[in-house]
């Protein structure tokens, strides 16, 4: 054969593979609202940037007939390319081919990317859309499983693990994207459960649709498995291409800097939080005035919505921000607030992004249903996170402060490196109202008109703790500034922490109370 019809053969060889699982299988496809797996890819990396590896790797299973079926790719895509310029490892499943689903050449291409980007610590991006571990192959498609979640594990908190739900991804197939950092899931094509509807059918005796049971807006608002929800497949690309552009490649690098388009943020931080401790406001206002161009990118924005975690630049640096929110059980820490913010500040003190703590809370939410869920065991992750993460810290104390509250949310305590506090901060163990009931209990029962002792005691309290000034006293703060000083004293508290050296006990690995 000569030398161009080796290549028009080579050509001729590829587009039978690009042809996937045929006309019919990607018309299903197109008609449930789904871009193909190239496609996907495609859409998802900077123009003509795509590599792909491992096109004619084939299956070679002869059990249930398979010896016959010709499976183009063994039903997945793997390769190299680039985001905003920056290098990403991405492997996509093929519904089109067998269902996408995980038979044992199909998992070795997923962990050869995956190895491909620990080595060249690169980011690894994986969109699943898989009917699960290929049924014909058996206990094989179950061992690739394990070499993809051993893999995660390795790979976690070295380079980022982005996971893509696209459609089905169920049975054990769902532990690979919750080992990884973050989920991002569509409305109405995303399905991740362990056990599907028809399992629960005959096992419960119960209908639900898969919709109900993990689709999209579940994981999102409900379980907590999902960071990111979009409307579309390509609302969801364009959520993944800014992520990936605030992140470093590793965990030995920082983030890009990328100059803001604007010198100072468009909101003005005076103008969002009211003087009134009662009044709500929304935090995510306060970081938008103090943040570059006031974008803020939100994390779990749909779960958990009384911490508010994710990622904004300052001077061009990426950091990390965990606010509470007062527009949501104002602001209270409980079980699930504090595995979020917990996992958020792992994930920004593994890859070298600072942190910066928005403290306005009234403490842990009291009550049977919290204990009983486990809020002391929940709630101690998030000490431990702080506790153990070695990146610059910078906390704002803007309001409450109140009780365990005050410790969990970067407090010196814990090693922030700056705490700053607004004059009409409060920092104490409890609000004054319940303060004054409990410690002058007998003084405003035993008093003449105890609804003026009880209205005496609340101010003497409030007058005593309800300020900054007794925690800067200490040194507990290091600075009381106004309001418009917060983005100026986190620049040039930035600057000082650049260099930040901190040294740690030596030890395997700590116990954090998963
Ligand atoms: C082999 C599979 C498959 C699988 C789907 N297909 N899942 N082939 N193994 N796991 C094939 C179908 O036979 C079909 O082939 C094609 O993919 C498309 O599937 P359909 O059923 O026609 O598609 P749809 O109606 O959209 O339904 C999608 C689905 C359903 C809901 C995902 O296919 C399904 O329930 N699949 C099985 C899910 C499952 O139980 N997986 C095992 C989970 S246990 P043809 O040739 O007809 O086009 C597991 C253990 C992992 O994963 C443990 C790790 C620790």
């Amino acid at each position: 054969m000569s030398e161009d019809k080796k290549v028009l053969d080579l050509e001729q060889r590829k587009q039978k593979i690009f042809c996937g699982g045929g006309t019919k299988a990607i018309e299903k496809q197109k008609a449930m609202g789904k871009l193909t797996a190239r496609e996907r890819i495609i859409a998802l990396l900077d123009k003509d940037t795509f590599q792909e590896y491992d096109i004619f790797v084939k299956h070679d299973n002869i059990d249930f007939g398979m010896q016959d079926k010709d499976l183009p790719g063994d039903g997945v895509i793997i390769g190299t390319g680039t985001i905003c310029g920056s290098p990403v490892a991405v492997f996509a499943q093929d519904f089109t081919v067998a269902g996408g689903s995980l038979g044992f050449m199909h998992a070795r291409k997923i962990t050869k990317i995956m190895d491909y980007a620990l080595n060249m610590r690169i980011p690894l991006i994986g969109i699943n859309d898989s009917g699960g571990a290929r049924i014909q192959e058996g206990v094989n498609a179950l061992a690739g499983y394990g070499e993809i979640f051993f893999r995660n594990t390795l790979s976690s908190g070295v380079i980022p693990q982005i996971s893509v739900i696209l459609g089905p991804c169920a049975g054990g197939a769902v532990y690979s994207p919750a080992l990884t950092d973050f989920v991002f899931v569509v409305e109405n094509i995303s399905k991740m459960f362990i056990t599907g509807p028809a399992v629960i059918k005959t096992v419960l005796g119960e209908e639900i649709s898969d919709e109900e049971l993990g689709g999209a807006r579940v994981h999102a608002e409900q379980t907590g498995n999902a960071h990111f929800f979009a409307h579309s497949e390509d609302e969801c690309f364009e959520q993944i291409r800014t992520l990936i552009s605030m992140l470093p490649a590793n965990n030995a690098q920082k983030a890009e800097k990328v100059a803001p388009a604007e010198p100072l943020p468009q909101y003005k931080i005076e103008d969002v939080v009211p003087a009134d401790p009662a009044q709500p406001y929304d935090v995510r206002d306060v970081i938008k005035s103090i943040v570059d161009d006031s974008e803020f990118m939100e994390v779990m924005e749909l779960f958990a919505a009384n911490i508010v975690v994710g990622f904004a630049r300052i001077n061009g640096e990426t950091v990390g921000f965990v606010a509470n929110q007062p527009l949501v059980l104002a602001g209270v820490l409980d079980c699930d607030s504090s595995d979020k913010a917990a996992r958020f500040i792992r994930f920004c003190d593994a890859f070298n992004i600072p942190i910066i703590t928005l403290e306005d809370l009234p403490g842990y939410l009291p009550g049977i249903d919290q204990e009983h869920a486990g809020v002391i065991r929940h709630g101690a992750k998030m000490l431990y996170a702080y506790s153990e993460s070695t990146v610059a810290k910078i906390t704002i104390i803007m309001r409450k402060a109140y009780g365990g509250g005050y410790i969990a949310m970067g407090s010196r305590h814990l090693r922030s490196d700056f705490v700053f506090a607004w004059p009409q901060a409060e920092i104490a163990v409890m609000g004054a109202e319940g303060a004054a009931n409990i410690i002058f209990r007998k003084e405003i029962m035993e008093a003449e008109d105890p609804k003026e002792m009880r209205r005496l005691k609340i101010q003497e309290y409030r007058e005593k703790f309800a300020n900054p000034y007794v925690a800067a006293s200490k040194g507990y703060i290091d600075a009381v500034i106004a309001p418009a000083e917060t983005r100026k004293f986190i620049v040039d508290a930035l600057k000082v922490a650049a260099s930040k050296y901190s040294g740690r006990p030596k030890k395997k690995h700590g116990l954090p109370p998963f």
